[in-house]
């Protein structure tokens, strides 16, 4: 999921020949599920049609202070536009309208709108190259730079006025690639490493035949997702399940629990938070049939030897991670899970019902209680497993804060 998902962006365009590209600008904030409005000088329009920018945006654009609506004249409000952004970009922005923003110069709604918001600005000039040079813009640059205004690059080619050199436009993949950039530097898990278990194990009886559980991975895999998104470098390792992860995603599947717990415990020295979602098998067939059992034969029973307890290996290795248990519980739901809490070395456990029939396996949704290592217990809605991962990273972000 990009980072610019669900974020409102203001796109401000002032009067440069670099105008024509702004509808691929919005096309592309768009492509990432943001939100897009546009104010734009009343000259720019030479350059790029409102329609078009409307029709892209699906919203009005704006350009000036009034206008007539069924004859009336109606006040394009800057103040409640510069409210609305999670961000501006001002792209192109030419030397007339960098000066405005420098002298507070509000002779048009989108130096109004600029000198209203209060959200981070972004600036993408665009100008001839000895314009650029000009040590007066270059001073008004400096000066939006100061005041913690971000003005980005310019690129530098064939220029409209038939000369090479600095001051075009960043193209607009370059654009929202730095603003992209920026925004993963906010994000509450940049820099930490998320490993993941998910799914079930399978453990062989022979070729054939195995024993399993009914996990579908959902929990974990919304886990990874929520991770992603919160800007984690995550890891999944995952049992067998039909589900895919976002490619950004570092997901290795396994069969068994010994395969999840080599692979978990190679990834667990360089993790910052684990979470053991998986529905581990806690026994696996003593002999291994090389070849399919036949029924003629006949089979009493199966001896069974214990897996290795991932969580509790990982809880006896832990040093800086933080790490979150899954409880698993049909009876004396919350005190088993404090004790697992304790036996395996936990920072926190999800505990989750299997009483409520919406909840569990398989399911789409789920109902979990958060307790961390102090028995402090958060008793959650019944929800999607989308939202109970968003829960459960909010408890996690908590206790790290
Ligand atoms: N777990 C694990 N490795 C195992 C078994 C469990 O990593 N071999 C992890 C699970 O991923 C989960 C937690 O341990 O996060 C608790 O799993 P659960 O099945 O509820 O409990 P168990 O420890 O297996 O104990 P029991 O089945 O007796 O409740």
């Amino acid at each position: 999921m990009s980072v610019l998902s669900g974020k409102k962006i203001l796109l401000g365009i002032s009067s440069g020949i670099a105008a024509y590209k702004a509808p691929i600008i919005v096309r592309l904030l768009k492509s990432q599920a943001a939100e897009v409005k546009i104010v734009m000088t009343p000259s720019a329009k030479d350059f790029v049609t409102p329609l078009t920018l409307s029709t892209l945006s699906n919203h009005p654009v704006y350009s000036t202070f009034t206008e007539q609506l069924h004859n009336n004249p109606v006040w394009n409000d800057h103040v409640a536009l510069g409210k609305w952004a999670d961000l501006f970009l001002i792209a192109p922005a030419t030397s007339n309208t960098i000066s405005a923003m420098v002298h507070a110069k509000c002779n048009n709604l989108l130096i109004a709108t600029y000198l209203s918001c209060t959200c981070p600005v972004y600036i993408a000039p665009a100008m001839d190259l000895d314009m650029y040079a000009h040590p007066a813009n270059q001073q008004n640059i400096k000066e939006l730079n100061r005041i913690g205004k971000k003005v980005l690059p310019v690129g530098e080619g064939f220029l409209a006025s038939g000369l090479h050199g600095k001051g075009r436009m960043l193209e607009p993949e370059e654009i929202i690639h730095h603003i992209s950039e920026d925004l993963k530097l906010e994000l509450p898990l940049h820099g930490k490493k998320v490993l993941v278990t998910a799914g079930p194990t399978y453990e062989p009886i022979d070729p054939v035949r195995f024993i399993g559980n009914h996990s579908s991975g959902k929990m974990g895999f919304a886990l990874a997702e929520e991770a992603l998104r919160l800007g984690a470098q995550v890891t999944l390792i995952s049992g067998p399940a039909v589900l895919e992860a976002s490619p950004d995603i570092d997901r290795h599947n396994v069969v068994t629990a010994q395969d999840m717990y080599v692979l978990a415990l190679e990834h667990f020295t360089h993790a910052d938070i684990v979470i053991a979602a998986a529905a581990v098998a806690d026994f696996k067939p003593r002999q291994v049939g090389k070849q399919k059992i036949k029924k003629e034969g006949g089979i009493q029973s199966i001896e069974l030897d214990s897996t290795r307890d991932i969580l509790a290996q990982m809880g006896q290795l832990k040093q800086k991670q933080f790490l979150v248990g899954f409880a698993l519980e049909t009876e004396d739901e919350q005190s088993n899970a404090i004790k697992k809490i304790k036996s395996k070395n936990l920072d926190a456990i999800v505990l989750n019902s299997l009483n409520d029939p919406d909840a569990g396996f398989s399911v789409d949704s789920n109902k979990v209680t958060y307790i961390d290592k102090n028995e402090t217990t958060i008793p959650f809605e019944l929800k999607s497993k989308i939202l109970v991962a968003k829960d459960i990273f909010s408890q996690i972000l908590i206790q790290n804060a």
